[in-house]
């Protein structure tokens, strides 16, 4: 049986990959603060804030629990929110750095025993926002900047370990995630979760040996600003 873990199960693209995973007959663990209605035999609803480094420990250690491996390890969790910078209070900025940069962090050196004896498959969803910048949306731009640049850097050090990195530059989806957005965003002009799928599917079915170094993909009509 492979086992898959995925951060941020309990909504949008994490709880449709966790789905997906468990259609193709993986066993997965999930990770969130506030869980999923997800119910399967396969499927453990675990409870997980990544940017609490002590969650991550705990984590870890009911992981050991119920696997001695993961095959694939998708980084999904993550916030965004929208604010000028003038209103931007520090808080704000650093709760963006704490769960989308830094919870990365917590989780590669929390898992790392099983990453490297495993030679396991991370799925990192990052997003165009690592390598384009959108207006009022600098706390976001920098946290997923910087997650490119902790990922490249991390690849770089564990490439002759047999880990595979695959990043997602991912344009608009539609999830809850543009709910509470101040701006309306055009949702016909956003990607769908089948959209997501579809890469996702193949970038989960690839020769093990092939790795997909980089992978941006969005609507037709271009970024949304
Ligand atoms: N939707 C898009 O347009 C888009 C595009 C590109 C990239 N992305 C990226 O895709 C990822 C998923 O976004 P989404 O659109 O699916 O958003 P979403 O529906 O808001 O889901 C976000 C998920 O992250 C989890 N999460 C947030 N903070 C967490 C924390 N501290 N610890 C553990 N889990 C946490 C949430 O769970 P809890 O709240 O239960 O903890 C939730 O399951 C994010 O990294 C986002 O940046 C999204």
């Amino acid at each position: 049986m492979k086992w898959a873990v995925v951060t941020g199960s309990s909504s949008g693209l994490g709880m449709a990959m966790t789905v997906h995973l468990l259609e193709l007959g993986f066993s997965v663990a999930g990770g969130s603060r506030s869980g999923t209605e997800i119910e399967h035999e396969n499927f453990y609803d675990l409870e997980l804030d990544v940017a609490d480094e002590e969650s991550v420990v705990e984590f870890y250690e009911t992981l050991k629990g119920l696997t001695k491996k993961i095959d694939v390890f998708i980084q999904n969790a993550g916030i965004c929110e929208m604010n000028s910078l003038a209103e931007s209070e520090s808080e704000f900025f650093a709760q963006h750095l704490a769960t989308n940069t830094l919870g990365a962090f917590h989780m590669l050196k929390g898992l790392e025993p099983f990453l490297i004896k495993n030679h396991t498959h991370i799925i990192s969803v990052l997003s165009s926002a690592a390598k384009y910048a959108y207006p009022s949306m600098s706390a976001y731009n920098a946290s997923k900047f910087g997650l490119k640049g902790l990922l490249e850097s991390v690849q770089k050090e564990w490439k002759d370990m047999g880990v595979k990195f695959t990043p997602l530059y991912s344009g608009a989806i539609d999830t809850p995630l543009w709910d509470n957005l101040p701006k309306d965003f055009s949702r016909s002009r956003m990607l769908k979760l089948d959209d997501f799928l579809y890469v996702f599917d193949f970038v989960i079915n690839a020769p093990d040996h092939l790795r997909i170094a980089d992978l941006t993909f969005l609507h037709k009509e271009g970024f949304l600003e």
